[in-house]
């Protein structure tokens, strides 16, 4: 697994992703999807498992999943579940912040 860096710190983080508004994230030609939750932070992927719609349009609920915009299927974001069992999970990504900078891994 590969650390990407993709911003300087937690602090640029926090500033550049609004509270459960996800937001699209190309990292090694991979679109990825990053959400700032309960001041946690996400990375899943960003293609739908459903039918390929862009889930950082979608909207991210109270019990912190992301929901997508075309037919609401709705998926965890700790995990990538599918909460229906209607369609396949998503990958997910870990992230870490430390001095250095603020990483999604990458494998
Ligand atoms: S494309 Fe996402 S729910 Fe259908």
């Amino acid at each position: 697994m590969e650390w990407v860096k993709i911003f300087a710190d937690e602090t640029e983080a926090c500033n550049r992703l609004m509270p459960d508004k996800p937001q699209l994230a190309i990292i090694h030609g991979r679109r990825i999807c990053i959400v700032r939750h309960n001041k946690q932070f996400y990375a899943v992927q960003d293609k739908c498992t459903h039918n390929g719609e862009s889930l950082s349009k979608g909207m991210v609920n109270h019990l912190g999943e992301i929901i997508c915009p075309w037919h609401n299927y709705c998926f965890d974001l700790q995990t990538g579940r599918e909460l229906a069992s209607r369609s396949a999970d998503l990958i997910t990504y870990p992230v870490k912040a430390d001095a250095t900078g603020f990483y999604v891994g990458i494998y």
